[in-house]
């Protein structure tokens, strides 16, 4: 653990060198508060990708997971896309391939096929359409005049769409091996700590949890959330990360993470000293084939339009 005095000077060295790189630091709502604390960009994936598509700096320097570089590197392949750390992974990513996508849609010809941000570009570059957990609902909607629907890979945000649409999709099996160690007890645990918190959800839980909160919402909107709520207190469930941004923002509330097992490790994998390294060596890139990204690009398109 760095003490504060050289965090200060880390972090000095990692302004300088910013300006001198014309970069821009995006940060994912998880990562660690260090990195939080020297973003330029703070949020989820779909302000991310976003800020990505917008920003004029020639280097984006993408603190989140490789998904998430990669997303930005198709939106600006003029811009260099780098990762303080290459293996920091989403293993919820990892669980369906491309080839999966092409047999899914083999076995039914007629489905529209929407996709997590939370995927490869290779299995982007089969969908038609792309979401993220702030729009998934309104994406699957917009989809009225398609008799079925291939939503992957996460079957339990599948399971939130479904509910909220009233559509029956048809799923993959995949999910995320951090928000599934929040279990049902661990809120009924902490609402009898905390009766008068509200609670809000990742909709990547357990559908048992999902069915126990007030709010299953995006990172983002779960920031927006506790802002601009009456209440004082809140359980999260979520990736622990988020908490420090929840307490940053409002220092007069309380947040009370649902599970501390809730942790993503891969999130937790860049480092002030990591990004001060990718910064002086412009390193490591992230980039997609241009076969590739032309067809992720418009899955992304596609969704950015209906939102
Ligand atoms: P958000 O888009 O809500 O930030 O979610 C990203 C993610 O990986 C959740 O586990
Ligand atoms: Fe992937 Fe889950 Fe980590 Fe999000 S929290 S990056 S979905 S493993």
């Amino acid at each position: 653990m760095l003490i504060k005095k050289e965090l200060k000077n880390l972090e000095e060295k990692i302004k300088d060198l910013k300006n001198k790189r014309k970069a821009v630091i995006l940060v994912h709502n998880y990562q660690l508060p260090e990195v939080q604390d020297i973003a330029d960009y703070r949020g989820d994936s779909l302000e991310l990708s976003r800020a990505a598509a917008k920003t004029d700096a020639k280097v984006i320097v993408f603190c989140g997971v490789h998904f998430m570089a990669e997303t930005a590197s198709i939106l600006c392949p003029e811009k260099k896309v780098i990762m303080p750390d290459i293996h920091a992974g989403c293993p919820m990513a990892n669980m369906m391939t491309a080839e999966d996508v092409r047999k899914l849609k083999e076995k039914h010809p007629k489905a529209a096929v929407v996709g997590y941000v939370n995927t490869s570009a290779e299995v982007k570059a089969e969908l038609d359409v792309c979401c993220t957990s702030t729009n998934a609902v309104s994406v699957v909607n917009a989809l009225q005049d398609k008799e079925e629907v291939i939503f992957v890979p996460d079957k339990y945000l599948a399971d939130f769409v479904e509910k909220k649409t009233g559509r029956k999709l048809i799923k993959w099996s995949g999910f995320c091996p951090t928000h599934v160690k929040i279990l049902p007890e661990d809120i009924i645990r902490e609402k009898r700590f905390h009766p008068f918190a509200k609670v809000i959800v990742h909709p990547e839980c357990l559908p048992s949890v999902v069915s126990l909160a007030d709010a299953a919402l995006s990172t983002s909107q779960m920031a927006k959330f506790a802002k601009e709520s009456d209440a004082k207190e809140f359980i999260v469930g979520t990736e622990v990360g988020l908490i420090y941004r929840l307490k940053k923002d409002n220092p007069d509330k309380e947040f009370y993470a649902a599970s501390e097992a809730a942790v993503c490790p891969n999130m937790k994998r860049t480092t002030q000293d990591k990004i001060l390294w990718a910064l002086e060596e412009l390193k490591e890139e992230v980039r997609v084939s241009e076969k590739i990204r032309l067809r992720a690009k418009k899955a992304i398109d596609k969704m950015l339009e209906i939102v």
